[in-house]
């Protein structure tokens, strides 16, 4: 067994993170109605905390409260006041009692706000989400002053999470959320300073990098959670992800993590979404099938050099430490597997092979309906209902301190739809 994992890794502000494995984060729906962290929070990040990752990050932190990626996120959307402050210190602390890292994930849901949050969302664009089943409402363009205002809220959430004792910020540039959106010619379609060419389309990313490491100071972990691409026909594509990841590493940033996809096409989580996926070009490795991202990643350490956190699909050990050995990845990051394994960096660490790969048990329909999830109207719900059974296993981690990892998707499916009800 190589030790490759073990190593630290040394940020380019200076920060060391102890090992090379992360959590990624995962939105929790745990917070109040009023989006502040909550003792469930306490007990989910204390357990991930004990797990052995060198790095966990939050799930979505909201810089707008009508904006929520999902009712239950964390939402930072002015300066704290004191029950906020304190509410904010006493997760932080529970997430690194293990001596790991903790860092906030900054995010605008954009026009994935669901309609249950707000039916009329702000995006770059007035252009709807093309999903089936009347979940996502008519976007409304933002105007250069609201830009300007969600850029300043970034910096306030990251000013916030650092005072509380959070050890880093990751702003939230993929899977379609507004940053996303932004980078994306098919979501993003202004005609000034922050649409059209590519340059424009990443100027709020790059003006939100600038206010976040203003806000945080230079010795703060600063990192960019970006798509490698959209995998949309006209949407964000490979080569200018490129890009963007070398105006990154001009603006400062710590860390990419490479992930991929939207709503619409959703590959972070190696699913196919509705319309076929557009293939980029990437030299395809053999070596590291099981991960989504890393050829990309492998690619993208040719432009950049600075440290790249890769996320989605990896369960083997040895494809883990490749992906490192190889130069594609620095840090790994893991999901799915952490939301009923909460220790699987531990495990891994002391020789573990394989992680679980709960996602290729688990489908929304009984195994003689299972066509019903490849017809069009119907994909997205065989889609979200299996994601809910993760977010089961998160809310059962933070109430009781144990998953439900027997539940079926229909159960977990209708459990998230009462808590949702309950957090409205
Ligand atoms: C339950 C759940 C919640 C997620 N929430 C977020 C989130 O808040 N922010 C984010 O960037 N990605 C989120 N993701 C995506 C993960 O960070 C990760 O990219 C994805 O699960 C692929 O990694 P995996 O194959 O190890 O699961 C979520 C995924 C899951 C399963």
């Amino acid at each position: 067994m190589s030790d490759v994992l073990s190593q630290p890794l040394t940020l380019p502000c200076g920060a060391m993170l102890p090992n090379r494995i992360a959590k990624a984060a995962m939105t929790e729906g745990l917070a109040t109605p009023l989006g502040l962290p909550t003792p469930e929070l306490e007990t989910l990040y204390g357990l991930w905390s004990d797990g052995g990752a060198g790095m966990l990050l939050s799930g979505n932190i909201q810089v707008d409260a009508d904006h929520l990626e999902r009712p239950g996120n964390v939402i930072i959307d002015r300066e704290p006041d004191e029950a906020m402050r304190a509410a904010l210190a006493s997760w932080a602390k529970a997430a690194t009692r293990g001596g790991n890292h903790f860092w906030a994930q900054i995010s605008h849901a954009g026009r994935q706000t669901q309609k249950i949050v707000n039916p009329h969302p702000k995006a770059p664009s007035p252009v709807k989400l093309g999903l089936p089943g009347g979940q996502f409402g008519e976007p409304v363009a933002l105007t250069a002053e609201e830009i300007a205002d969600i850029v300043r809220r970034f910096g306030v959430c990251a000013a916030a999470v650092k005072e509380a004792g959070f050890t880093g910020v990751q702003v939230h540039s993929a899977h379609g959320y507004l940053l996303s959106e932004f980078l994306s010619p098919r979501s993003n379609q202004r005609d000034d300073q922050y649409g059209g060419s590519l340059e424009n389309r990443a100027r709020a990313l790059l003006e939100i990098v600038g206010t976040v490491r203003k806000a945080v100071g230079p010795e703060f972990p600063v990192a960019v959670k970006l798509n490698s691409a959209d995998f949309q026909k006209g949407g964000f594509a490979f080569e200018d992800s490129l890009q963007v990841a070398r105006w990154l590493e001009q603006a400062g940033v710590d860390l990419i993590e490479i992930s991929g996809g939207t709503y619409e096409q959703p590959r972070l989580l190696g699913v196919e979404g509705m319309e076929a996926v557009e293939e980029q070009h990437v030299k395809q490795s053999t070596l590291m099938r099981e991960a989504y991202f890393v050829d990309f990643a492998l690619a993208m350490q040719e432009k950049v050099s600075i440290p790249l956190m890769v996320t989605g699909g990896f369960r083997r050990r040895d494809a883990m430490e490749q992906a490192i050995t190889s130069g594609g990845a620095d840090l790994i990051g893991l999901g799915r597997p952490m939301c009923v394994m909460t220790d699987a960096p531990k495990q891994l660490l002391q020789g573990l092979e394989e992680l679980p790969r709960f996602e290729s048990q688990l489908s929304f329909f009984p195994p003689w309906l299972s066509f019903l999830g490849r017809l069009k109207a119907l994909k997205p719900m065989a889609i979200f209902g299996v994601q809910y059974w993760f977010y089961a296993q998160l809310d059962k981690l933070g109430r009781t301190g144990r998953p439900e990892p027997d539940m079926s998707v229909f159960a977990a499916t209708k459990l998230l739809m009462s808590l949702q009800k309950q957090i409205l």
